[in-house]
């Protein structure tokens, strides 16, 4: 038989929405059918497996066993642990266990969106899971964050295309996040920067301002403090971002950006 040459890749998911389970599944440059198909070898993720139960266990367990130290192992959301874990278990094991086996036996790791990455809002202060992220629940494995709110897929095929081509992950920030992706501030490379040096502002939603793409900054904007390449990749094709859609960026790929970025609006 001829051998798969697709990497195999198991896919976890604890405390989160699906949101970046969702932003892969639709994106389109390349689409989730394409990396699925070619790229990767998608061995377990709860979001879109057709089985379930133990049978989705099992499966789980024979591509560890079969793929150790080969497979690529993706985390979503955050891992609770307060009260031993008990807030997020499945198929009677913790999260932090599973995260801990399944990373712990990976090539490498790639915490997806916010929550796996820095906890997130489940860990948003009082934080009643005790919520962590990747990073910390599983020291010392080979991890890098991929953060947002959720995550732009097209910086997780462009970590996995490079991790395929070079045999590691890409290099990153002080964070674990790759440079190519959080390596310049939003503010530097937003289209509505011109205006902001020319101290153009929108003053309200809505207003004259706001309608002439002039900057979001006295609306709250928070650009300046965040790392991430939204201006030039943006999002669904490359058609628009947060920013050129008119809302001010609220930090969404920074750690604990809930408790650190809000109030989200200035007035
Ligand atoms: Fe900077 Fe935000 Fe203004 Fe863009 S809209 S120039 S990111 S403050
Ligand atoms: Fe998030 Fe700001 Fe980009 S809110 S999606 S980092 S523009």
């Amino acid at each position: 038989a001829l051998e798969d040459a697709r990497v195999p890749v198991i896919w976890l998911e604890f405390q989160s929405c699906s949101g970046d389970s969702e932003a892969f599944l639709r994106a389109n440059q390349p689409t989730a059918a394409d990396i699925i198909l070619d790229t990767i070898s998608l061995e377990y993720a709860e979001v879109v497996m057709a089985a379930a139960g133990h049978l989705a266990e099992e499966a789980k367990h024979q591509a560890m066993e079969r793929y150790k130290g080969k497979y690529i192992a993706i985390v979503e959301g955050s891992i609770p642990t307060g009260d031993g874990g008990v807030y997020c278990t499945v198929a009677g094991k913790s999260a932090l266990e599973t995260v801990r086996e399944v990373c712990g036996n990976a090539a490498a790791t790639i915490a997806v969106g916010s929550c796996a990455a820095f906890g997130n809002i489940p860990a948003a202060a009082p934080n009643p899971t005790g919520a962590i992220g990747v990073m910390e629940a599983v020291p010392g494995a080979a991890v890098v964050n991929l953060p947002g709110c959720p995550l732009n897929a097209a910086n997780l095929t462009a970590t996995i295309v490079h991790f395929l081509t070079f045999g590691k992950l890409p290099a990153t920030d002080r964070l674990g996040r790759p440079l190519f992706a959080h390596g310049k501030r939003i503010h530097d490379n937003c289209e509505r920067r011109g205006h902001f040096d020319a101290g153009q502002y929108a003053e309200a939603f809505g207003d004259e301002g706001h309608r002439k793409g002039h900057c979001l900054y006295k609306l709250g904007c928070k650009g300046p403090e965040t790392f991430h390449n939204c201006p030039t990749v943006r999002y669904n094709e490359g058609v628009s971002w947060p920013v050129m859609a008119g809302h001010g960026c609220i930090g969404c790929s920074e750690p604990q950006f809930w408790d650190t970025m809000t109030p989200f609006y200035r007035r």
